[in-house]
């Protein structure tokens, strides 16, 4: 959502931040600003949209001298919550006296009565934020030192920040801190970077410390100090980053959406690799904790996520329920979260968060850990929050996922997901046949998926038949049914075309209504069990005038028949075929939103971490 950077060091203030928030913009904004120092005073630049615009705002308004000032500076992209994307709403906000300025994202939900007070004693507010309350509450609380006047502040507000703050009375130093959004510090040599996300950073340094809840820095060129509100010294380990700066480019590619689905036989490999054993015909996840007995006992798996994590949960449903013969179960995590679930130490709980930091997947994490859950992760985001809290899990090493639509994250999700039913297979029912047989049609996934990418011109080709359309329909069985739903997300996030997906069969129980003559039904027709049916439900919506495209097994003629339009994947066990399939309806939303003109890297009112309820 929001990004924040801060840099304090011997470069150019301005550049450094103006390129990091270029590496935020990724997730989302609909505004940015920059504060830095100049002598004794403040000097804010603000712009709505893009960084694009900020950047030659400053360039005009300020002089060459002071675009290229080294020093200390603040930076900000804002996605609004409380007032419209305005110049005035954007951040950094400063304080009554204007020598203190403020980024933070997050929600200070008790910014209203706050507000009144300090317009009661005069204070004067220019915006409609949250942000700017918090600014004028830190002045208020400054009695000589800023440390001290933000943990006084933090200790008044509830909700959740992650925050920097500099001051014209205490130059040479940034104050950060952070309350369920995250702050991440890079160590450079005689300069230090904030970010709530490390991608600002990978260009600077590799050694990084991840912020804590109610964690609080004193950040100089040289130094990072940490603390906790009460003032007391915390310690955090210097952790590597791991991601080189070239990942976070487009390499060539028109989009970082298609970079990323084509990344997906390396990135899959990267899930994979080393992680399947043949000998014993298992997975090897030490990552998630578990002993013997554990597995042997297991009530429940809870699958929680949101949006196309949630997605990936349900393809994992289908897998624990057939592999390893336990009741399996996926809830949104803003649902769960509230919902006062039943928890016991024999449930696993598996939170599915890319990023590692969306709100509602955490705060069901924390409820399950609360409740006695046996809680682990899905992450691919190392060190996030999600990741740090549940202490257990497996990362995905799908590399940085730039695009808001999710792709080569929700491929990984799944193979991690097929190979934890394989070791949870393994230590209940299955055979070391079976599970040999499983393991190998699991290695195999790259490969298929290359497959399907060497099909993207033909796909385009495809697109082109479907891209007119305002609605359209994606239906499925069995494993297929959460690769409908996710096909459908992706075509309507990226291009805006009115998408819906169903279970096969629910489509004539109302749905079936809004078909015309050439609507647009994207059908999941593998050959897998439910085929058949599937394939009297496409015959059905043929006969009321829609256009079918089919995803069908390589050879299948009967399944061709069916169709107006097809693309084939190569043929494997049902739950492996949901990859290559969910492959091919990322490259058709792809190729749609493309000669859509869509803006697709960023589409419109999305953000890549969602980190408000
Ligand atoms: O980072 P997470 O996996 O927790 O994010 C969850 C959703 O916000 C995310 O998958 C979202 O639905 C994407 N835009 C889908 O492409």
């Amino acid at each position: 959502m929001c990004g924040i950077v801060g840099y304090i060091g011997k470069a150019d203030a301005t550049s450094v931040l103006i390129n990091g928030l270029r590496r935020l913009e990724y997730r989302g904004y609909d505004s940015a600003g920059l504060a830095i120092l100049d002598g004794d005073r403040v000097l804010i630049s603000k712009s709505p949209g893009k960084v694009a615009n900020l950047k030659e705002q400053t360039r005009l308004a300020w002089s060459p001298e002071l675009c290229h000032r080294v020093g200390t500076g603040i930076a900000h992209t804002r996605w609004a919550t409380h007032g419209p994307p305005t110049e005035v709403n954007a951040h950094p906000h400063l304080d009554q006296s204007e020598d203190i300025a403020l980024v933070h994202n997050g929600i200070i939900e008790n910014y209203r009565p706050i507000r009144a007070r300090l317009e009661g004693i005069g204070h004067h507010f220019y915006s409609e934020t949250d942000t700017e309350v918090l600014a004028h509450l830190i002045g208020e609380c400054d009695k000589g030192d800023l440390f001290q006047a933000v943990c006084d502040a933090l200790h008044q507000v509830k909700g959740t920040f992650g925050i920097a703050v500099l001051s014209a009375r205490e130059p040479g130093k940034i104050i950060t801190a952070r309350r369920g959004s995250p702050i991440v510090i890079g160590v450079g040599d005689g300069e230090t970077i904030i970010a709530s996300d490390a991608s600002a950073i990978v260009a600077h340094t590799q050694r990084v410390v991840y912020l804590d809840d109610n964690d609080i820095a004193i950040v100089t060129a040289d130094s990072v100090e940490i603390r906790d509100l009460n003032n007391v010294p915390v310690t955090r380990e210097i952790a590597e980053l791991g991601i080189d700066a070239a990942a976070a480019e487009k390499g060539g590619f028109g989009h970082f959406m298609l970079k990323e689905i084509h990344e997906q036989p390396e990135s899959l490999g990267n899930a994979i690799r080393g992680r399947l054993d043949m000998d014993l015909g298992s997975s090897v996840l030490a990552g998630m904790g578990t002993s013997p007995r554990d597995l042997a006992e297991l009530n429940r798996v809870v699958l929680v996520g949101c949006g196309t994590s949630l997605h990936a949960g349900l393809v994992g449903e289908y897998a624990f329920e057939d592999m390893a013969d336990v009741h399996a179960e996926v809830e949104q995590a803003a649902e769960f979260r509230y919902r006062n679930p039943l928890l016991g130490s024999r449930d696993f709980v598996i939170a599915i968060s890319q990023s590692g930091e969306t709100a509602d997947t955490l705060a069901a994490v924390r409820e399950a850990k609360q409740k006695g859950a046996f809680v682990m992760s899905l992450c691919n985001v190392v060190g996030s929050t999600i990741a740090r809290e549940t202490g257990r899990g497996v990362y995905l090493h799908a590399g940085p996922e730039i695009s808001v639509a999710s792709t080569k994250a929700f491929t990984s999700q799944v193979a991690v997901l097929l190979m934890m039913a394989l070791k949870l297979g393994r230590g209940r029912r299955l055979s070391l046949d079976e599970g040999n047989r499983f393991a190998k049609e699991i290695e195999a996934i790259p490969a298929l998926v290359g497959r399907v990418i060497l099909q993207s011109a033909r796909i385009a080709e495809l697109a082109k038949e479907y891209y007119q359309a305002q609605h359209a329909f994606f239906i499925g069985r069995g494993p297929m049914y959460p690769v409908a739903l996710e096909g459908a997300l992706k075509l309507k996030e990226i291009s805006y075309i009115h998408a819906e997906g169903y279970h096969a069969a629910e489509l004539k129980h109302g749905p079936i209504a809004l078909l015309e003559k050439g609507t647009p039904i994207i059908a999941l027709a593998c050959d897998i069990p439910g085929k058949d049916k599937t394939l009297g439900n496409i015959e059905e919506c043929r006969a009321r005038g829609a256009r079918i495209l089919g995803i069908i097994t390589e050879g299948d003629d009967e399944a061709a028949e069916y169709m107006d339009d097809y693309i084939a994947i190569p043929r494997s066990n049902a739950l492996v075929s949901t990859i290559p399939a969910v492959v091919a309806l990322q490259l058709f939303a792809y190729h749609v939103a493309n000669l859509r003109g869509c803006e697709i890297d960023q589409p419109r009112n999305l953000a890549k971490s969602v980190t408000v309820e």
